[in-house]
């Protein structure tokens, strides 16, 4: 018997030691990266507009890193565009606290001291400046198709954001969180081109994935991980400032997608185009969104047009959602 004991106790003890030793080099270990590029993008006004674009209306940067007007679907507060935004913390049940950080170019808080290269590896690659992993709520594994052309054209346009002297509350990710997204980063390799925009379907698809509209209508499970075959099923809960909404079904099953046509599709974005923070007018209680409505509003027709034909080509699936379950 003594003997059977001492063998699970030797047992007991190589287990933990190899977990300690398991969590040591974790600890240690720095998510994949590469070296910044070193490149110096050119401010071309192309890259300017294009970048204006992409970040204002498209993928939507400045949503997430600047503070917000509580009104209809959730607009930037103006003046604060750029200067950190979003804090998820334990209010929200987020295992630490992340803030979308500064991306002005204050040079203490912001961009300002970073080159063009580390911009762009921490939007596609999810690396900061030190090398460590950012966390995944900044949509790298998304942005990761971003063209080479589009990410450059992003850095000019943040380049151009009137510098705010702010920072952010520090960063604190609690175990075993802060080990596992080290796994998330993963280098970009080769060059990255966008689809041809003739191609409405595949440039829908690039659309849907820089702009998070997959990433926030995709279901997501108790480990807030997206459940990829579920893609635009819809029913992830967001609360937040502006109240609790659950993503709409987007697949051809959806209530609104199987039956809207393209042009009232567009339409519904375009009835917010002259819309801004300024003159929305304030949601009903329990009516309010997280939506983008007021910013995706300025994509052109062509662009949204793409973006329903893609929709219509992903997998129907049956998931009835309540978008509004506080509405009265
Ligand atoms: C869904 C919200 C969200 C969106 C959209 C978003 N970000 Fe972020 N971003 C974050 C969060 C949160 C962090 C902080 C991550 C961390 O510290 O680990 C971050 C971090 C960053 C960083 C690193 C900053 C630093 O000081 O380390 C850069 C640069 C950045 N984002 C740029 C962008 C750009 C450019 C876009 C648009 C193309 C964008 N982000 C879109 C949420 C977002
Ligand atoms: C930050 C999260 C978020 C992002 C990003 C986002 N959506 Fe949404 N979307 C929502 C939420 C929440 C709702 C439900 C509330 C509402 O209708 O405003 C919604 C509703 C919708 C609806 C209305 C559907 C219905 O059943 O009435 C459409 C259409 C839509 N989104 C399309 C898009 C497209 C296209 C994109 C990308 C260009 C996108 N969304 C990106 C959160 C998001």
């Amino acid at each position: 018997m003594k003997t059977f004991f001492k063998i699970v106790g030797g047992v007991v003890l190589v287990v933990v030691a190899l977990i300690a030793i398991g969590v040591i080099w974790l600890m240690a270990k720095k998510p994949a990266s590469q070296p910044a590029s070193a490149e110096k993008v050119q401010a071309t006004p192309e890259r300017m507009a294009r970048g204006k674009y992409l970040v204002e209306h498209v993928a939507p940067c400045l949503d997430c890193h600047s503070d917000h007007v509580l009104k209809f679907s959730t607009p930037v507060k103006p003046g604060t565009e750029g200067q950190g935004g979003y804090i998820f913390d334990k209010n929200i049940g987020f295992p630490g606290v992340v803030a979308a950080q500064n991306i002005t170019s204050d040079a203490e808080f912001g961009l300002g001291s970073w080159t063009d290269g580390e911009i762009m590896r921490a939007v596609r690659e999810g690396i900061d400046r030190k090398g460590e992993a950012l966390f995944p709520m900044m949509p790298y594994e998304h942005f990761r198709s971003m063209s080479d052309d589009d990410v450059k054209s992003v850095v000019v346009y943040l380049r151009t954001l009137k510098p705010i002297h702010k920072g952010v509350p520090d960063k604190h990710i609690d175990f075993p969180v802060n080990l596992i997204i080290k796994f998330a980063p993963k280098p970009v390799e080769g060059a990255v081109a966008a689809p041809d925009p003739h191609n409405s379907v595949a440039y829908g698809k690039y659309l849907t994935t820089i702009g998070g509209c997959y990433e926030c209508h995709t279901p997501h499970d108790d480990h807030n991980a997206l459940v990829a075959d579920k893609p635009f099923a819809g029913g992830w809960e967001m609360k937040g400032p502006w109240g609790r909404n659950y993503t709409a079904n987007l697949t051809p099953a959806g209530s609104y997608m199987s039956h809207a046509t393209r042009e009232e599709f567009i339409g519904r974005f375009k009835a917010y185009a002259s819309m801004d923070a300024n003159s929305a007018p304030e949601a009903p209680a329990g009516h309010n969104t997280v939506m983008p409505w007021i910013a995706f509003s300025g994509m052109t027709d062509q662009d949204l047009g793409a973006i329903y034909d893609y929709l219509k080509t992903v997998k129907p699936i049956e998931n009835k959602v309540v978008t509004f379950p506080d509405a009265k």
